[in-house]
């Protein structure tokens, strides 16, 4: 039975792809004639060891890992990652530097303090906080590092505020060559081709372009644990010291079971649909549409540089704030759930990860069309 369901323009947990959700079910009862579930399953046992270690094995194939980098399946999501980098890479240095582009670097920049000496190398926040503030990545010429901190912290994709690094930040440039760079990838990782050479680590929970929530990804390159930070703080729970978890290959406790099965399967779906190449051009042209759309309206407003702009989550606002109800009504009758800003910016939000289909971005653009020839 196909049922028809609407879009999901959540920013997390999101949307997963249907052909996952199928299959999920297919197998709910008995994974491949085992007679268990996956979430019945043991860790330590062959059949969870072969969808464990099938899912690292295609991320890092997707995202086109080199030898130098490993994956870690954790737990805690990307807010425990905020403690977790600091309590593994600061033991010998103390320094660490990050650039504040909005809501959750912010969250990462005070959460790093409570281990390290925590400069802010350039920051996006407008003197007067305002609709002006975190509408874009400080231009890296004017970003103030410490040549001798333990590591550059990002986030990649402000999630709240729309912002996204379409480019790493050149290290070189800043004649820093051999700062580690560490990114929150949370809401854009495996959206399209990315360089991983240049990234001493990335990070972020799994509940909008991997899987379902419970389950955290760590992308990091050993030589940051082996050469560059071999220890970590005295303080560091087992469970979080990556060189434990890496040395158990992710299973010093019980992961994420079902959780990882899903990635699974998700990676299997990205596999089939062209990988990251196919889903950059998609995700261009989704993000294209409403932009676009913005662009050409004077009804429609976003607050982002157009060079920083995010193809992942797009926020935008109306000219009259008692229009919101209304478009989120409408919107909700035609089957477009989930638009709603976050409290902290207000306004509108569309997140359009992997998993939204083309044809539900062109029916929230026929609404968007609609929304203002009737109210504009
Ligand atoms: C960019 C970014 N970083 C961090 C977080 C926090 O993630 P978690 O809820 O997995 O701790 C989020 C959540 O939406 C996010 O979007």
């Amino acid at each position: 039975m196909t049922i028809k369901r609407p879009y999901n323009f959540a920013p997390g947990p999101a949307a997963l792809p249907e052909p996952v959700l199928e299959k999920a079910s297919q197998e709910m009862l008995s994974w491949r004639g085992s007679g268990m579930s996956v979430m019945e399953m043991t860790h330590r046992g062959p059949l969870f060891a072969d969808i464990h270690d099938r899912a690292i094995a295609d991320l890092k194939s997707l995202l086109g890992l080199g030898s130098d980098h490993e994956v870690l399946f954790m737990q805690g999501g990307a807010t425990a990652q905020n403690a977790i980098v600091p309590m593994n890479l600061l033991a010998q240095n103390v320094k660490a530097d990050y650039v504040h582009t909005g809501h959750w670097s912010a969250k990462s920049i005070a959460e790093a303090k409570k281990y390290g000496d925590v400069h802010v190398v350039a920051s996006a926040e407008a003197e007067q906080s305002d609709a002006a503030s975190f509408g874009y990545v400080p231009p890296v010429e004017q970003w103030q590092p410490r040549a001798d901190a333990a590591y550059l912290h990002i986030c990649g994709n402000e999630t709240i505020g729309g912002v996204e690094y379409h480019q790493w930040p050149d290290m070189n440039s800043l004649g820093l060559g051999s700062l580690p760079l560490v990114v929150d990838m949370s809401s854009h990782i495996l959206s399209r081709p990315m360089n991983f050479d240049s990234l001493a680590l990335a990070y972020g929970g799994a509940q909008k372009n991997i899987g379902p929530s419970g389950l955290t990804f760590v992308i990091l390159k050993r030589s940051l644990i082996e050469e560059h930070a071999p220890k970590a703080l005295p303080i560091c729970p087992s469970v979080f010291d990556y060189r434990k978890v890496l040395e158990n290959n992710s299973l010093l406790n019980t992961p994420s079971t079902f959780a990882i099965y899903i990635a699974g399967l998700v990676f299997e779906w990205l596999k089939d649909q062209g990988g990251v190449e196919a889903m950059g051009q998609v995700n261009a042209t989704k993000a294209g549409l409403v932009y676009d759309l913005i662009d050409q309206s004077s009804f429609y407003s976003s607050r982002v540089r157009k060079a920083n702009r995010s193809f992942m989550n797009i926020p935008f606002f109306l000219p009259d704030d008692r229009l919101y109800e209304p478009f989120l009504k409408g919107a909700q009758a035609e089957g477009l759930l989930n638009l709603k800003g976050h409290k902290a910016v207000g306004g509108l939000r569309a997140s359009l990860y992997n998993a939204m289909p083309l044809e539900g971005v062109e029916a929230l653009v026929a609404y968007m069309r609609r929304f203002e020839k009737e109210q504009g």
